[in-house]
């Protein structure tokens, strides 16, 4: 246990924010990830994407997946992590990224279910948002979201996304083509975004 902790004390985060920071996923990471998935499956299963064909994202198939394309072209993925103590929370996706004219990207997130409600995913989206837009150089990043998921869509009005519109039947949610709403923001708008949140959020 207290290799563990001593372990854990030493994970290095990519992004620091107040609470939480975000850190690339390791072999280390696959027990925990695993089980804080598994005891909130019934939280999550309804909302998260299932590539067809693809492993059940609740299988350890499915962590090998997010770790072995964690630190690619195409895509960050990070672990979210309480600063405090380093365990994981939950995770969020800097995904399908595009470069040439486009320079863009989409969010993806989920939170363990005994973590929401305390703010820890507005703060853990916004140094994603941080990530793309300052370190990746991105231009646009956006994320996509079921209408009827009221908790995501306050998350991105919380921080201040635009709306742009519904894709009919965009993305495979728990096997089924979901119709998604489109919350995006540019660079420019990111400026003034980090202006208003950045002292707050991002104390170094
Ligand atoms: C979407 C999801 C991440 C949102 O989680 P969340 O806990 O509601 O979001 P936050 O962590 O930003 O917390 C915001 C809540 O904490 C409250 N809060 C408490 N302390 C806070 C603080 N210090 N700062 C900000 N908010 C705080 C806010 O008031 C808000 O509660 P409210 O909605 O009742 O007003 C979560 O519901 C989830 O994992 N869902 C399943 C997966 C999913 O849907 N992913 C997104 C797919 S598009």
């Amino acid at each position: 246990m207290a290799k563990a902790g001593e372990r854990l004390r030493r994970v290095e985060l990519v992004q620091v924010g107040l609470r939480v920071g975000l850190a690339f996923p390791t072999a280390a990471d696959r027990a925990s990830y695993l089980r804080v998935r598994r005891e909130s499956e019934r939280h999550l299963r309804r909302w998260l994407g299932t590539a067809p064909g693809g492993p059940d994202p609740f299988s350890p198939a499915a962590f090998d997946r997010l770790r072995s394309t964690a630190r690619g072209e195409g895509a960050n993925r990070f672990l979210i992590r309480l600063i405090e103590d380093r365990s994981i929370i939950g995770a969020v996706d800097v995904g399908g990224i595009v470069r040439g004219a486009f320079q863009s990207a989409y969010l993806g997130y989920w939170l363990a279910a005994a973590h929401t409600g305390k703010g820890y995913m507005s703060e853990a989206v916004l140094l994603a948002l941080r990530h793309g837009f300052e370190t990746l150089g991105l231009h646009r990043l956006e994320a996509n979201i079921i209408p009827t998921n009221k908790a995501s869509i306050a998350v991105v009005k919380r921080i201040g996304f635009r709306f742009e519109g519904l894709a009919k039947r965009y993305l495979c949610i728990n096997g089924r083509w979901r119709d998604h709403e489109h919350w995006a923001l540019t660079l420019e708008e990111w400026a003034s975004i980090r202006r208003r949140l950045g002292r707050r959020y991002f104390p170094q």
